[in-house]
């Protein structure tokens, strides 16, 4: 008799925000592999479309949703078109985020605002009453080691109130068996970071910073999230958890 994969998503519906590159689509393709029927959005059309033709080579159904997630309107609306494509939520993975240039300006700061944390706060609680209903439901929000680092510009401190929400929704909904998790990625090798990964000033002294001496890729952040959404992480909740290589010597 084979014994269960517990690390399997067969048939699992996951709605991933910010699955047209980078880290989402690492994601939505490692969730296609494990068996997951998928709900991908994102701005762009186009990102969606590519993703999603790839998802489907591995034979996964897969739904996309072009939203723009700063719109006050658009998470709740999200979350009902996905979950009546899907026929009901399992897995909700709040990845969209925007480390932003213009957070000093009011209008600036109030678009991180809205994107990087009232987003996954209103879809959350939109999926609430579908991960009621499923057997294994599960939120996974994508944070930031900016979390701790800080900083004046708004990306860390809301990445500091999105792992923060994490915990506190985790102790909240653990009684409804609903697991509330965070990933903390370090520096990981996407559109995001395109302006640095690569420069001097971050390469020269990568070994001294990262333990592991390398940036991360996308698949790195993946693996990981593929895991906190299965059966295999079924006690973990509430956890914040680094996976930045090590980036233990800036602290
Ligand atoms: N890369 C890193 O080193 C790193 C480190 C720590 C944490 N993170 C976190 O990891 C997550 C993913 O980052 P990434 O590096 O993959 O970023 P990315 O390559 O810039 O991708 C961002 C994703 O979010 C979507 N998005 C952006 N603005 C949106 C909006 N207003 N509405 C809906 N979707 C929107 C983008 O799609 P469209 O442009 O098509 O909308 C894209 O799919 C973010 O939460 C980020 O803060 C990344």
């Amino acid at each position: 008799m084979t014994a269960p994969n517990p690390f399997s998503l067969d048939g699992r519906r996951a709605l991933i925000t910010g699955a047209s590159r980078g880290i989402g689509r690492g994601i939505a393709e490692a969730y296609a592999r494990a068996g997951a029927r998928l709900a991908l959005a994102a701005r762009t059309t186009a990102g969606l479309s590519e993703v999603a033709d790839s998802v489907a080579q591995c034979g996964a159904e897969v739904h996309t949703f072009a939203a723009d997630l700063a719109d006050a309107e658009a998470p709740t609306l999200l979350v009902e078109r996905a979950a009546k494509a899907l026929g009901g939520l399992d897995i909700v993975v709040n990845n969209a985020a925007d480390a932003g240039h213009d957070g000093l300006t009011l209008d600036g700061y109030r678009r991180l605002l809205h994107l990087n944390l009232r987003a996954p706060v209103l879809i959350t609680q939109a999926a609430r009453p579908y991960l009621l209903e499923s057997q294994a439901p599960v939120v996974i929000n994508v944070s930031s080691v900016s979390a701790r680092l800080g900083g004046a510009e708004p990306y860390g401190p809301l990445k500091a109130a999105l792992s923060s929400y994490t915990v506190g929704l985790a102790r909240e909904w653990g009684k409804d068996g609903i697991r509330v998790v965070a990933i903390a990625p370090g520096v990981i090798e996407t559109d995001m970071t395109a302006g640095y990964t690569d420069a001097d000033w971050w390469t020269g002294n990568l070994a001294e910073r990262v333990a592991l001496g390398r940036n991360g890729q996308v698949d790195d952040i993946a693996g990981v999230a593929r895991f906190l959404a299965s059966d295999a992480a079924a006690y973990i909740t509430g956890a914040v958890i680094p996976v930045d290589g090590g980036w233990v010597h800036q602290f």
